[in-house]
């Protein structure tokens, strides 16, 4: 199976901050890919996104232009139909990613379209970063086939891919899909589905942390991230992670964990809360913990 699906194209639904990232490089390992949004706008700036990416890459002397346009010229993006529907152009492929907004309802409903739409052996893998893969899969007709791949943001320059398995992932798929994984030249990880897999388990309960002790003030926020950066060798702070990642995303998958684990030690802090609750975001918004004039 991983012989044949290895020549066929690519699906990725989604083509935000995750889904251009995700169609570059399967692009760049020399993949066809459909990259599929809701609308043509989306789709457009998903490819501008990917155009951006490349073209920092000749900058960087890495890539050539002849190579960015064969890269280029592998990634069709299209924009749903009148109905609403996904292009048939879906029928060809091996596998589909789907990097849509974390909303339940709107992933379950993106699998199922594809479940419909995709050759009967297809991987259906979702790159969310907190919902169980085994619930998404329930979804489908195909739950052996479903999976998760968990990509880091930004895709192209992280190394880790974790593969989630759901309670009803086959080994086939889970082999399948780590060889994608790999023939991206990424290093996947094979992880079980449980609230946050391993990544935002370990993750956002330091984020949290780092929160509390501001909120304790037991540091400044320069002196809390300056002490994980410098004691701790990480390359950023918890709290300046926190505003890259955006702080509603950090309180939704802090929400996942204490729900999913029914557990206190994961309780979201108030200042998080307020934090969210006042439209200070991080990064994206202008305002987290820190100002950005850039935003
Ligand atoms: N951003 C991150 O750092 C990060 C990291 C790892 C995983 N994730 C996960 O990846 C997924 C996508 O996140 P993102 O940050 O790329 O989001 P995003 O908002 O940047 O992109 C989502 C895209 O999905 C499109 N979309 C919405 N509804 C659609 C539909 N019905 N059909 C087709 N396209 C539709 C939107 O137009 C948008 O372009 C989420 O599940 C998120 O949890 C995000």
């Amino acid at each position: 199976m991983a012989v044949a699906t290895a020549t066929r194209p690519v699906a990725v639904i989604g083509a935000g901050t995750m889904g251009s990232g995700i169609a570059q490089v399967f692009a760049a390992a020399g993949r066809q890919v459909y990259l599929g949004d809701q609308d043509e706008a989306s789709v457009k700036r998903g490819l501008a996104t990917i155009q951006k990416s490349l073209d920092r890459l000749v900058k960087k002397g890495t890539l050539d232009t002849a190579a960015r346009d064969q890269v280029l010229g592998r990634i069709r993006g299209e924009a749903r139909g009148a109905a609403g529907q996904l292009a048939g152009s879906l029928r060809e492929c091996a596998i589909a990613i789907e990097a849509v907004p974390e909303r339940l309802d709107l992933k379950k409903a993106v699998l199922q379209e594809l479940d419909r739409l995709l050759p009967e052996d297809a991987i259906l893998a979702t790159n969310t970063s907190s919902i169980s893969i085994t619930e998404l899969a329930a979804a489908t007709k195909r739950p052996a086939r479903v999976i998760g791949m968990h990509f880091m943001n930004p895709v192209p320059l992280m190394q880790l891919v974790e593969v989630v398995r759901g309670l009803t992932t086959s080994q086939e798929t889970v082999d399948a899909t780590t060889e994608a994984a790999r023939s991206l030249g990424k290093t996947p990880v094979l992880v079980e589905d449980r609230p946050g897999f391993v990544s935002n388990r370990v993750l956002m309960p330091m984020i949290n942390e780092a929160v509390f002790a501001l909120e304790e003030r037991v540091a400044t926020r320069e002196g809390i991230d300056t002490v994980m950066k410098l004691g701790m060798n990480h390359p950023i702070g918890p709290l300046a992670l926190a505003d890259l990642i955006g702080l509603d995303v950090c309180l939704d998958i802090l929400e996942v964990l204490h729900r999913g684990f029914g557990d206190d030690k994961y309780r979201p802090s108030p200042l998080l809360r307020a934090m969210v609750a006042a439209g200070r975001l991080g990064r994206k918004s202008g305002r987290g913990f820190y100002e950005y004039s850039d935003s």
